[in-house]
């Protein structure tokens, strides 16, 4: 007779391509653990209830803790015969604990179980990224600590805009990883709630304690339609959502590391730890960790894009469609984990801030201008007037060769008596940008306080 578990109805076993076809052992395997958790709460509600003895119980239990061990010690290595990792697990439990394994699926459906593996799974990586986007902040927090007074050009359009700390150049990642912390912690709350029970559709007819499940397994609550328990995927498109906003935040900040390290800008220098030569010139040093990152963001927005199509036209309630849901779901994790544990190290450890060059950088352009024309504005001349005679003023000195911290005091008060001596104090670099001092701008003061408001952040639990 066909060796599936679901076989007495079936004369012939599957074809052999097919079954390799159909098998999701080759990556579900990731969920194993997952499984025998779920499975074993399953198997104390079922005592609890009464639907099983409590001997029986005790023994699917432990017979499941066995194949834990067995799993961990590399003992258990089911192949594509087993179809699924909940065939291969209730077939081992069977082999371990005898007829008592048949009991275990008992008022379950592999549909109501591997919604539960997969939220099982999703829980616990969500908090391993959320520690992961920590560590990244404090170590953007750590930089930024030690750059305050560092200068950087500000760009808008990646043209010179106006000079800026580090600090809060570094700080503005800071926040965008705040604000995926935070928005985890949203998904989390809805991936956060139990199908078990909701049985293959329509729940079971056996007394089931769905609410003692979930306290068992530590979920928040329990669906509350059945045919929606086993056919949502929304937790793992919103959490695809939250993976493609940090990815997006990671692949800006390698572009950034990437301009930085090149030749043109020269603001940072590579460490030999984290960056690569080339196989024919020998002068390079390329920013490969930046440049993967980049490229890695595409892969998670593609897996997002494949669930939300893989979801669309989906009738209820469970099709086989969604055994399509975990490879997507497994890629996008480890690629986001991998991608936020090497920009750790890259800014940790793997390059150097040149801070001299962008100190002299701010210096050598005109992105002081802005403060021309306030400094004109707050001598009462109307702003716009003010901005249009600092656009002669840049280009005639441009047409010069020269900068505007080179114009003779004589020069500056044919352009405008209302100029004095002080003009040049109000354009000096560290001047521009400690004047920003409005409330989340990046005057020293203001870049202090946003510092405070990170260390803050940093002790959220
Ligand atoms: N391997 C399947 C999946 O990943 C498990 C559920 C199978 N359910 C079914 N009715 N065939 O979705």
């Amino acid at each position: 007779s066909p060796q599936q578990t679901w076989s007495q109805r079936f004369e012939s076993a599957l074809h052999p391509a097919i079954a390799r076809f159909n098998a999701s052992i080759g990556f579900d395997i990731e969920l194993i653990e997952y499984d025998l958790t779920g499975s074993q709460a399953h198997a104390k509600m079922l005592a609890h209830t009464g639907i099983i003895s409590p001997e029986e119980g005790e023994q699917l239990v432990t017979g499941l803790e066995q194949i834990r061990q067995e799993y961990r010690s590399g003992q258990f290595n089911p192949g594509i015969d087993a179809e699924d990792v909940h065939f291969a697990v209730e077939r081992r439990l069977t082999e371990i604990v005898g007829d008592v394994g048949k009991k275990l699926h008992t008022a379950r459906s592999r549909n109501d179980q591997v919604g539960t593996d997969t939220r099982l799974y999703l829980r616990d990586q969500i908090g391993q990224i959320r520690q992961q986007l920590r560590q990244f902040q404090s170590v953007l927090f750590a930089l930024a600590e030690q750059h305050v007074e560092t200068l950087i050009p500000g760009y808008t359009h990646l043209q010179r805009a106006q000079p800026l700390s580090l600090a809060h150049h570094l700080l503005a990642y800071f926040d965008m990883a705040q604000r995926d912390w935070e928005r985890l912690g949203d998904v989390y709350r809805r991936v956060d709630l139990l199908p078990l029970g909701s049985g293959a559709l329509a729940g079971t007819t056996f007394p089931i304690d769905r609410h003692y499940s979930a306290e068992l397994l530590g979920f928040g609550g329990v669906y509350s339609n059945s045919l929606d328990g086993v056919s949502d995927r929304d937790f793992a498109i919103e959490f695809l959502c939250a993976a493609s906003l940090i990815m997006v935040h990671l692949s800006r900040l390698s572009e950034e590391v990437i301009l930085w390290a090149s030749e043109e800008f020269s603001f940072v220098t590579l460490k030999d730890s984290c960056s690569t030569g080339s196989s024919i010139m020998p002068q390079k040093k390329n920013p490969d960790v930046p440049e993967l990152v980049r490229g890695k963001t595409g892969r998670v927005f593609g897996h997002l894009q494949a669930l939300l199509v893989l979801m669309k036209g989906l009738p209820l309630a469970y099709n086989k469609d969604l055994q399509e849901d975990k490879e997507a779901l497994f890629d996008a994790v480890k690629t986001v984990r991998g991608c936020l544990e090497a920009m750790t190290i890259l800014l940790q450890e793997g390059m150097e801030f040149r801070t001299e060059r962008l100190n002299s950088a701010v210096a050598e352009d005109f992105s002081n201008a802005t403060d021309v024309a306030d400094y004109l504005a707050a001598k009462g001349v109307p702003f716009r007037e003010a901005y249009n005679l600092v656009g002669k003023v840049v280009k005639t000195s441009l047409a010069a060769g020269k900068l505007l911290k080179d114009l003779t005091l004589e020069e500056w008060q044919s352009l405008h008596p209302a100029f004095e001596n002080d003009i040049y104090e109000a354009i000096a670099p560290a001047r521009v940008v400690s004047a920003r001092n409005s409330y989340g701008g990046t005057g020293f003061d203001q870049v202090r306080q946003a510092l405070d408001r990170a260390r803050a952040h940093l002790s959220e639990p």
